[in-house]
């Protein structure tokens, strides 16, 4: 929202939540302490907050003046109840939308922005209907978004393409005028309700689907002596496959692609295509392997116990530049070797200590078993047996490993779950080195 707040200075944006303190903290003078952190941002608000960008707690009241509403809310997958551990957890879209539906005035485009099952418009078009009449209607458009975090302000800046679903023409027509004060008129795809619903699914699917396959073939260049790198340059090269998404790594993680899929794959399960459903499922399982199978190799490598033995961990976020750790390979990995006692000392740039104790389930603590923060690479690395990188931050391309490799026990290890780091020097530091997909 900040970036069509930016981009479109004769629309007026107002960002509401329920929750004061986020609210507050979108409102700091100090653009560096913004809830979230995403390259470019902070530039965007800067610009645009208070112009025509503002963030408050008085969620009626913007709706009763909006021409256009933004349901923007999480749909974690349920934990319990029917379709625990795959289903999409509804209640707050439910509640937002009756909310909508209370307090709108006139008439009122809804728009779903959240990543929702397919079917789900109409539910909440049943909702508003309800509330429809004496000068209040709806209109009900999915607008699902394709941002990457890390590059959400550049991917919104230049998309690929922007998808909306709808079936009234006038109610489309509004919401492609917003983007075309920046998108191009060809980018902007116009479907039916479900189609667009379905596209988000399927996207992260499919881009999931190309790590957990360059991922499964790693393992076998591993085995083989080929180099998954020099693979997936020879592959991507083909037109039809292309270069990108073919990075092989500790598996994917993130707020989308496993709740995503397994969404697709209970969609599939209600609709009785339970091969359909087997077929995405194992997208989910051979990524949690990926994950289980680095754990397994670093305690392997290190004569087969841990307890008690330090390890550095470099990176927890799921992926480079994003503070977010939700799904991340780090968690799981982590954790498996905290089970083997190992001591971690957990570096990320820019993840905090109470996110990783929330993550890892415990708090700091000294001994086997548990982990520690530690405040740059190096003294992660210091009395460790091993340094295993999980996030591809660009520090540690840059990594001294002369002088880390001389504060770690021998025989010391390298474990590049990412391929980033300098092998060569790495080893030339007297390091023996495991990278990812490297036969
Ligand atoms: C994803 C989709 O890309 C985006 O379109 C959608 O709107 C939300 O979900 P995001 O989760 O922010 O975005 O990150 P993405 O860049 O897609 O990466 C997902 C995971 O896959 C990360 O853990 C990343 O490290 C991993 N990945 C990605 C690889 O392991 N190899 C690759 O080649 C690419």
């Amino acid at each position: 929202m900040a970036v069509v707040a930016d981009r479109c200075p004769g629309i007026q944006v107002h960002v509401v939540d329920l929750n004061s303190q986020r609210v507050a903290a979108w409102n700091d003078p100090d653009l560096s302490r913004l809830p979230v952190y995403e390259p470019g941002l902070d530039a965007v608000v800067a610009r645009a907050r208070g112009r025509n960008l503002f963030f408050s707690t008085k969620v009626n009241e913007a709706i009763a003046s909006a021409d256009m509403v933004f349901l923007s809310v999480n749909t974690p997958t349920k934990t319990r109840g029917i379709g625990a551990g795959q289903a999409s957890d509804l209640r707050w879209i439910e509640a937002c939308t009756r909310q909508v539906a209370a307090a709108a005035q006139g008439h009122t485009i809804v728009v779903e922005k959240s990543t929702l099952p397919v079917r789900t418009a109409e539910a909440i078009q049943t909702i508003l209907s309800a509330a429809q009449g004496e000068g209040k209607s709806f209109s009900v458009l999915s607008n699902p978004e394709f941002l990457a975090e890390g590059t959400a302000i550049s991917d919104l800046e230049a998309p690929d393409r922007v998808l909306i679903g709808g079936n009234n023409a006038e109610a489309l027509d509004a919401l492609a005028w917003v983007y075309a004060h920046w998108v191009p008129e060809e980018k902007i795809l116009r479907t039916n309700l479900w189609s667009s619903e379905l596209s988000k699914l399927t996207a992260n699917a499919f881009l999931a689907q190309r790590v957990s396959s360059i991922n499964s073939i790693a393992a076998l260049c591993e085995s083989t002596g080929a180099d998954v790198r020099e693979v997936a340059k020879a592959i991507g090269t083909d037109s039809r496959i292309g270069p990108r998404f073919l990075q092989s790594g500790p598996g994917f993680g993130g707020s989308c692609f496993q709740k995503d899929i397994l969404n697709l794959v209970y969609l599939c399960r209600h609709y009785g295509l339970a091969e359909v459903a087997d077929y995405w499922e194992q997208v989910v399982e051979l990524n949690t392997w990926q994950q289980q199978r680095i754990a397994r190799l670093v305690v392997q490598r290190l004569f087969n116990t841990v307890a008690g033995k330090s390890i550095a961990i470099l990176g927890f976020a799921f992926k480079a530049d994003t503070n977010d750790t939700r799904e991340s390979p780090a968690i799981r990995i982590a954790q498996e070797l905290l089970e083997e006692g190992a001591q971690l000392a957990i570096h990320d740039p820019k993840v905090s200590l109470e996110q990783i104790s929330l993550d890892l389930g415990r708090e700091a603590g000294v001994g086997e078993g548990s982990w520690h923060i530690a405040s740059d690479p190096q003294s992660a690395c210091g009395g460790a047996d091993a340094c295993l990188i999980l996030t591809e931050w660009g520090q540690y391309k840059q990594l001294d490993w002369q002088a880390i490799a001389s504060g770690m026990r021998r025989p010391a290890w390298l474990f590049d779950a990412r391929a980033i780091a300098d092998a060569d020097a790495a080893r030339t530091a007297g390091l023996q080195v495991w990278r990812v997909g490297e036969g």
